[in-house]
Parts: C-alpha cells; sequence; structure tokens
C-alpha cells in the first residue's frame, strides 16, 4: 500500500508542476487549472489512503464542511474581490502550519532523541514561526483591501529596529528550544515565539502602503508555501514538502515580477515607504493643473470608424464597471470594419495579476489580440487612437516624465504617443496610488466621463452601420 501512496503523491506533484506550466499563458491556463485539481484530488485521496490517517469520519465531516465554504465563497466573490479571498485563504494555511506544529510539540506518541529531536523541534520551532507570520500578515491584509483597515502604512517609530529585535529574540529562543524536551520553560518558549511572530505578522503588512498590496499578497503567498512545506518536514510528508516548495518559490518569483512592474525593489516594499508620505494609496484624491478637454460619444465613435489602429488599455475601472462584455462587442464591431483592435495590459492593472486578462478570456476576446504592456508600448507613435478604459496609474506620464513623482520609474503604457488618446473614466480623481494623472489635460488627449459599460455601449450604438 505505501508504495501506492507513494507513487500516488509522485504524480500529484508532477500533476502539480505541470499545472503551474498551464498557469503561465492564458491558452493554457484552462488545461492548468485541471491538472491542478486532478493532483489535489490524487494528494487527497493518497493522504486518507496512507496507514498514519484514521478518525475518517471527523475528516469526512471537515471535508463536506470546508468543501462547502470553499464552494459557496468561490462561487459568490467578484473578480475585484479576489485578492481578499486569496488573502483569506493564505491566513488558512497560516492556521493550520501553527496548529500542526503545536500538535506535533504537544503529542505524547513524539519521544525522539538526539539528532532526530532536534531536526523534529526544528521543524515544529519554524513552521510555527512562519506559519504565524501567515496568519496574522494575511487578516491584516484582508483587512486592508477589504477596506476594513486603512490603507495608510503603520509607521511605528523605529519600526525597523522593533522587527530586528523580534528577529533576534526568536532566534536566540528558537536556539534555546531546539534542544528542550516537553517541558515548562519550552512550552513559554515556543508560546512567546508564537505571540512575537503573530505581532511580527500583523506590524509587517500594517507598515506596507496600498499601492503596494499585491506584491504582499503574492509574498504572503509565498509564505504560505513556505509554511506549508514545514508542516510536511512535521508531518514527514513528502508531497507537502514539494508542494509547499513550489507555492513558496512560484510566489516569491511572481513578487519579483510585480516589483519589477510597479518599479519598487523587494526590501523597500517588505520595509513600506511607498504611499507613505501622504498621498497614500487608495485614499488619495489628487487631481492635476489644468483643463481637460471632454468628448462626446458621438465624437470618440466617430474618431474610432476612422482609425486604422486602436489600442485599448483597460484597468481597473472596467473591471468595476463589469464592461468587458461591451468592450468585446465594441472590438468585433470595429474589427469587422477593417480596423486594427490590440488591447495592451500593464502587468499590474487592475487588482490581481492577470486580473484584465481574465475578464477579457471571459468576455471571449481572442488571445492573440491581447498583448504584454512590452509588446506594445512601442507601437503608440503609429497608433491613431488608445483608448484607455478605467485605467489610471499604469497610463500616467509622470512616472517617466517627473522624476521626482511618487511613481517615478515605474514603467507604464505610454497612450500619450498615440495621434488621440480617449480616456473614459467618471471624474478627475486620482487611482489606486493616490498620484494625480496629468494624461488628462495632456493636448491630445479627450475625456469620455462616465461609467465605462454604458460609455462603451453609447460609442456602439454611434458607431456607423
Ligand atoms: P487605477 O489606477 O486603480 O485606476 C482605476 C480608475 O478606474 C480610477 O481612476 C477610476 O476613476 C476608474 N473607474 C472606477 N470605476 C469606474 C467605472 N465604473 N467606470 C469608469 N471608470 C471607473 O487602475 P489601473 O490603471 O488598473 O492601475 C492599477 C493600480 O492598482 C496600480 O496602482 C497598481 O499598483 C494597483 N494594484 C494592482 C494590483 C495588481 S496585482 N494588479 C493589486 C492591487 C493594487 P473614476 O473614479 O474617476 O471613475
Amino acid at each position: 500500500m505505501s508504495g501506492v501512496i507513494t507513487m500516488a503523491y509522485l504524480l500529484a506533484a508532477v500533476m502539480f508542476i505541470l499545472s503551474l506550466s498551464g498557469l503561465s499563458s492564458q491558452e493554457t491556463a484552462q488545461r492548468g487549472n485541471l491538472y491542478g485539481m486532478v493532483g489535489m484530488a490524487l494528494a487527497i485521496l493518497a493522504t486518507i489512503g496512507s496507514a498514519l490517517v484514521g478518525a475518517y469520519t471527523v475528516l469526512i465531516i471537515a471535508m463536506i464542511i470546508g468543501s462547502g465554504i470553499g464552494l459557496y465563497l468561490a462561487s459568490r466573490v467578484e473578480m475585484t474581490a479576489m485578492p481578499q479571498l486569496v488573502a483569506m485563504l493564505h491566513s488558512f494555511v497560516g492556521l493550520a502550519a501553527v496548529l500542526i506544529g503545536w500538535g506535533g510539540y504537544l503529542d505524547p506518541r513524539i519521544q525522539l532523541e538526539g539528532a532526530a529531536h532536534i531536526i523534529h523541534n526544528t521543524e515544529i520551532y519554524l513552521g510555527i514561526f512562519i506559519g504565524a507570520i501567515t496568519l496574522t500578515g494575511s487578516i491584516v491584509a484582508f483587512g486592508k483591501l477589504q477596506g476594513k483597515i486603512s490603507g495608510r502604512p503603520l509607521m511605528l517609530p523605529g519600526r525597523h529596529w522593533l522587527n530586528l529585535g523580534a528577529l533576534i529574540i526568536t532566534a536566540l529562543f528558537g536556539l534555546l528550544f531546539v534542544g528542550k524536551h516537553h517541558s515548562g520553560s519550552a512550552t513559554f518558549l515556543l508560546l512567546v515565539m508564537t505571540i512575537i511572530a503573530l505581532l511580527v505578522g500583523i506590524h509587517l503588512v500594517a507598515a506596507i502602503g496600498g499601492a503596494d498590496m499585491p506584491v504582499v499578497i503574492s509574498m504572503l503567498n509565498s509564505y504560505s508555501g513556505w509554511a506549508a512545506s514545514a508542516t510536511g518536514f512535521m508531518l514527514g510528508n513528502d508531497l507537502l514538502i514539494v508542494t509547499g516548495a513550489l507555492v513558496g518559490s512560484s510566489g516569491a518569483i511572481l513578487s519579483y515580477i510585480m516589483c519589477k512592474g510597479m518599479n519598487r525593489s523587494f526590501i523597500s516594499v517588505i520595509a513600506g515607504g511607498f504611499g507613505s508620505d501622504g498621498g497614500s494609496a487608495a485614499e488619495g484624491d489628487d487631481v492635476p493643473e489644468g483643463e481637460p478637454t471632454p468628448t462626446s460619444h458621438e465624437e470618440v465613435a466617430s474618431e474610432l470608424a476612422e482609425a486604422k489602429s486602436v489600442i485599448i488599455v483597460p484597468g481597473f475601472g472596467m473591471a468595476v464597471a463589469h464592461a468587458q462584455q461591451a468592450v468585446s462587442e465594441m472590438t468585433d464591431n470595429l474589427r469587422k470594419k477593417g480596423i486594427e483592435v490590440r488591447f495592451g495590459i500593464h502587468p499590474v492593472a487592475g487588482r490581481l495579476p492577470g486580473h484584465m486578462n481574465v475578464l477579457l478570456a471571459e468576455a471571449n476576446v481572442s488571445y492573440d489580440i491581447v498583448l504584454e504592456m512590452d509588446e506594445i508600448n512601442e507601437d503608440f507613435p503609429e497608433t491613431d487612437v488608445a483608448l484607455v478604459i478605467g485605467a489610471n496609474d499604469t497610463v500616467n506620464p509622470d512616472a517617466v516624465e517627473r522624476p521626482n513623482s511618487p511613481i517615478a520609474g515605474m514603467p507604464v503604457l505610454e497612450v500619450w504617443k498615440a495621434r488621440r488618446c480617449v480616456v473614459m473614466k467618471r471624474s478627475m480623481g486620482s487611482g489606486y496610488a493616490g498620484v494625480a494623472n496629468p494624461l488628462f489635460v495632456k493636448e491630445n488627449t479627450r475625456m469620455l466621463f462616465g461609467d465605462a459599460k454604458e460609455s462603451v455601449q453609447e460609442i456602439i450604438r454611434h458607431l456607423p452601420k
């Protein structure tokens, strides 16, 4: 039986690797999800079948309740609230690591000596430490994204020293703990470390400004992977070790890609700062100096109809307005007229990685006209109309033109280089980073105010038949 289980675990690990590679492009993403689901089903079945697992009644009840909650949440969640859901799920992984760590410590059946004992205690200590940080960090991230906690970074005096102090105490306690057997002093060390790690989790994420939250979510994703991996060591479960390492490393790579997309160094994100100088993310409401030139649906429709090439740049506002279907319809309409229509997607447009790609795929926009920022940015000078639909920070010229701007250096879609740039949004207000956007008052920019979905529907109505 154990051979069968090892084989099943191996197969599940291969499925997870195939899943990750499938998820790396939109054409193969569905297949990637399928591999992941099959891998997870195999992993659960093999674990239930292993000799270590008993108490089937409790297990089945827990699985029914867990699946019920999962199905309910996933079917109801809005795309715009996906990051919050992910943050919440990470907190469960952290909680599981803490509980399993404490379970492993308190279990009277585990009697180890010598090196085996030290290794077991190290696994427990690290598992609880990473798990506790992931648990509270994810809860704070959830609160910030849900708007229940302020998006402003919490800047405690000497906060770096506080973190350093916590790390030093944790390391010292760890050295004392690993050699100890179950006793009052060992429990004290573990308990104090757990409390410190819970507080560090809160502090780490509370210090980070709203605009850096996507990186934090992916960083917590990475932590949750390492917590799962540590849990795998505690339980002697190879699959959990491998899966945790896959999640841990892919989360770290994603964090790196996002940092590059926002031109932020990973260290400065973790240390907090962006959005800390007043105009904090999600709370600023700066407007640019100068007068915008408003336009009408009719005028935009006729400019589009006369164009040879159009690039649509969607952003968070398209998601809020649920405008993707209308955008897809408008795209089909223009392409039937022989107009070249393409989409330019910024790596951090929207509120989660791949947000725009998912929405456009849902609305059946062909993958081959949906291009990454790097693939399309050079084409704007030869483009007749750049249509910005609910995007703001990701098209802010200050990022490349004003070195002292809070978002200076962030790569952006250079829509202002098109012959005509039309921006669709409801007001002159700022985007997520809370910074004014001078694009709205540029000479060749026209502002089409209103809800993105209604505006696109109006444009379709005015397009020549
Ligand atoms: P944002 O800069 O957030 O701007 C979105 C704009 O959409 C707003 O200025 C808003 O203007 C407009 N809008 C809202 N509802 C609308 C509606 N119903 N109809 C039309 N417009 C509407 O968007 P972006 O360009 O996509 O940039 C994303 C930002 O979020 C970046 O700062 C990024 O760092 C951050 N972020 C990204 C992620 C990831 S991983 N993608 C996660 C979290 C945060 P009005 O209010 O005037 O309409």
